[in-house]
């Protein structure tokens, strides 16, 4: 990519699509084409079309979504396997018609399957029944990865997909009702803290054991792979290392600097015991993640909290 070239980021006021702006313009890209969804529906084929005939973007970051937390994705079926397959058919089609030189599609490591070994190499995708409470969405992004991969195969175009690990950063949901289980932390310890409440209540065991990933990290990984990488695999971006939830909630307390107690409720359910990607092979492509846990968690409390 040259610094004059015009690359559309599709959700550039989401979490992952704001860190790819902002490592662009750090960057020194100075022709980003960028649409709310209130001005491009991107469920809408005409209006994909239209926008697609009149900006010709030479590359394309597709991190525009329905995201939600387990409930929603849960409750919202329909919306989330109909939308992100309108999404993503309508952003690719059209790259392929006005011919995008490179396209990168967000897919997600939640869409493996379920019982999936440890760590998750690429090629277990679609080995094994999906956790049943995102199966919509998995099944969407699944069809997303399928997309570019079938593209390249079929007419050459140089679609490529990763599939993040769990991500926290700047422009995360904090509410507690759609937030993931970091920033839920985050929100929860705030305002026990805040509050001066004695105790506070997390759900589950705290045995199971997470990956995540700061979303800067995620941009210069995606920065990196739109530069060097081309194939058909969904690369696995992550740091490698898991942290269980315990260890998680005492890392978010002492970042706080909460002295209450933690209550665990262990009437709730843990999920899976272990989620834990393979990230060989993006290190063998040339890229490491560089934020640890601690300093990007200390960043990111600071940033949305005080
Ligand atoms: N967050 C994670 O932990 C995580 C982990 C792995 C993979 N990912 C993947 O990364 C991608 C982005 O996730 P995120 O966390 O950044 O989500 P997000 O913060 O909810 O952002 C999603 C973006 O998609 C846009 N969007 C949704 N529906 C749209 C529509 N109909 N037309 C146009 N734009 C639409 C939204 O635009 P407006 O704001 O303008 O409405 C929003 O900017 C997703 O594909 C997700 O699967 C995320």
């Amino acid at each position: 990519m040259n610094k004059t070239d015009k690359i559309y980021i599709a959700g550039h006021k989401g979490m992952v699509g704001s860190a790819i702006v902002r490592k662009l313009q750090q960057e020194g890209y100075t022709n980003l084409v960028l649409r709310t969804s209130k001005e491009l529906d991107l469920t809408n084929q005409q209006a994909v079309i239209d926008f697609f005939k009149a900006e010709k973007p030479e590359y394309v970051f597709l991190a525009a979504a329905k995201v939600g937390g387990i409930e929603a994705n849960n409750t919202y079926r329909a919306q989330f396997l109909y939308e992100n397959l309108q999404i993503q058919s309508n952003v690719i089609h059209q790259s392929y018609v006005y011919k995008v030189k490179k396209l990168l599609f967000l897919a997600s490591s939640c869409i493996y399957p379920k019982l999936a070994p440890q760590p998750i190499k690429e090629s277990y995708l679609l080995t094994g029944e999906l956790e049943p409470t995102n199966e919509p969405y998995a099944i969407a992004k699944i069809a997303g990865i399928k997309l570019c991969e079938s593209y390249f195969k079929q007419y050459g175009c140089n679609f490529i997909s990763v599939m993040p690990t769990n991500l926290y950063g700047p422009n995360d949901t904090y509410d507690l009702k759609n937030s993931h289980v970091l920033p839920a932390l985050l929100r929860k310890f705030h305002e026990a803290e805040k509050n001066k409440s004695t105790s506070v209540e997390v759900w589950g065991s705290g045995t199971p054991k997470r990956e995540f990933l700061h979303v800067n990290d995620l941009a210069n990984a995606c920065y990196h792979l739109m530069q060097t990488y081309q194939g058909t695999v969904s690369v696995n971006i992550g740091t490698g290392k898991d942290i269980s939830i315990k260890d998680l909630a005492l890392l978010i307390q002492k970042i706080v600097g909460y002295k209450g107690v933690i209550n665990w409720n262990t009437s709730k359910p843990d999920g899976t015991p272990r989620k834990l990607l393979d990230v060989s092979l993006i290190h063998q492509l040339g890229w490491k993640h560089t934020i640890e846990l601690e300093e990007g968690i200390r960043a990111v409390y600071k940033e949305a909290f005080k």
